[in-house]
């Protein structure tokens, strides 16, 4: 972007979250998972080092993360009672999976694995159940759910940090989305999404990045196949590239697309898809037993079963969205519950029809499911 004098706009605006989840193993890994916002919504709390709390945890992230960094008693703890963590189940089961969460039974339990006497922890408890009742918070919390907190209770705790979360900065549009230099718009050069600087001001708001890329995505979309047009109708000779109704100039987008040659490619393409789907499904009827799978429990031989079907991610681990590590969790194993947490149905059929190696036997399926009653 700088060959190009491409202009920054709002570069210094960089949004720090105040719950990056800590790997006890790990603490100073440089990637972090992040806790849902969530957690705090159903009514998590957030403690110092000395188990006091210290903020409004509903407050805004630069509000809460400036807060942490200025009170300077960490380690952070973000901690759930039972109601609250019965409310965001699934995100406790997984982070608990992931071993950046615990579950503790007691609130003498809490205290211990914070090191701090109960009595703080119980003392913390009842000044946050008094803010709860008079509506009347030290820290300004307005919003209170899933309470009385009591110690008699079974808690879920993470260590928390702050973490570098998104860039409001970026590269400084026009609003056809045509990246700008001093000089006015850059000829062919569009952009949308967190690379583009000054639609969020210094201060993102929760969830409005993913509204941001589809609507400046589309825009951008439009006017690069506009400048495209452009550029074709003003090369072609005659139109002699263009589908019919694509050669106005007026530079509006239109229905009619560039004809491409006929060749033999889309033939071979399905002849090869038909292919492919036969050899498949013939593999898909393999059938597996749980022992059968626990032998693949390596990075470079990685199978899981996901309801019922049994499944080679090895070649997928790279391209997983949600990193490899979430899958080699269960590298080996039944990796349904975690599996169903997390995804749409289709996912597996959508992204790696190819992984499916076979089905899991009866046997081995019904044990499975045996196991996760009595958990
Ligand atoms: C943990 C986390 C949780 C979030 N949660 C939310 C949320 O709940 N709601 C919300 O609205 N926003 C959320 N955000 C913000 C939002 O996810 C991002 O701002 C958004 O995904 C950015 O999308 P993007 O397409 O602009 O950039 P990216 O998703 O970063 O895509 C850029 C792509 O470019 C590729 N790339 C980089 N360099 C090169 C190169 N030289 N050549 C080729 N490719 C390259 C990268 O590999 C990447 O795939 C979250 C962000 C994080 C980190
Ligand atoms: C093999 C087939 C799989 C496919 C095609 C797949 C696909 C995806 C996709 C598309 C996402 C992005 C979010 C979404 O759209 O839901 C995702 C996220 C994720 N997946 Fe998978 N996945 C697979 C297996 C697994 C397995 C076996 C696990 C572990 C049990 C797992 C754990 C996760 C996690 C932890 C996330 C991140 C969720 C988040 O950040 O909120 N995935 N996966």
């Amino acid at each position: 972007m700088r060959a190009v004098n491409a202009e920054l706009k709002d570069i210094d605006k960089v949004q720090i979250h105040p719950t990056g989840l800590v790997h006890p193993d790990e603490p100073d890994n440089k990637v972090k998972f992040l806790a849902a916002e969530a957690l705090r919504g159903v009514g998590g709390i957030m403690l110092d080092c000395d188990g006091r709390r210290f903020v409004n945890e509903l407050g805004r992230r630069d509000y809460v993360s400036e807060t942490m960094c200025k009170h300077d008693r960490a380690p952070y703890r973000l901690v759930l009672n039972g109601k609250a963590s019965k409310e965001i189940e699934w995100h406790c089961k997984h982070y608990c999976g992931r071993k950046l969460m615990k579950q503790l039974q007691s609130g003498e339990a809490l205290a211990k694995e914070m090191q701090i006497q109960p009595q703080q922890l119980e003392q913390t408890f009842k000044e946050f159940n008094m803010s709860m009742e008079t509506k009347r918070d030290p820290y300004g919390r307005e919003y209170f759910q899933n309470g009385p907190w009591t110690m008699d209770d079974i808690f879920h705790v993470a260590i928390i940090t702050p973490v570098r979360h998104y860039c409001m900065g970026g590269l400084h549009v026009n609003t056809e989305c045509q990246v700008l230099s001093k000089q006015g718009p850059i000829p062919g050069l569009y952009c949308s999404g967190e690379i583009m600087g000054g639609t969020h001001g210094a201060n993102r708001l929760g969830g409005s990045s993913l509204l941001d890329c589809v609507v400046f995505g589309r825009i951008a979309g439009l006017s690069s196949c506009r400048y495209l047009m452009e550029v074709f109708v003003s090369r072609a000779a005659g139109g002699a590239l263009l589908g019919a109704g694509a050669s106005a100039t007026d530079g509006t987008v239109h229905q009619g697309t560039v004809d491409v040659p006929q060749d033999s490619t889309n033939a071979e393409v399905s002849t090869q898809t038909g292919e492919k789907d036969t050899s498949h499904s013939e593999v898909k009827r393999h059938v597996f037993t749980l022992s059968d799978v626990a032998k693949h429990n390596r990075e470079d031989d990685c199978w899981v079963v996901v309801n019922g079907e049994v499944l080679n991610v090895s070649s997928f681990l790279n391209e997983h969205p949600g990193g490899k590590q979430a899958i080699l969790l269960f590298a080996g194993r039944d990796a349904t519950e975690e599996f169903n947490m997390l995804h749409k149905p289709d996912v597996v059929s959508k992204y790696c029809p190819e992984c499916i190696v076979g089905v899991l036997d009866n046997v081995s399926s019904s044990k499975a499911s045996l196991a996760k009653m009595h958990l």
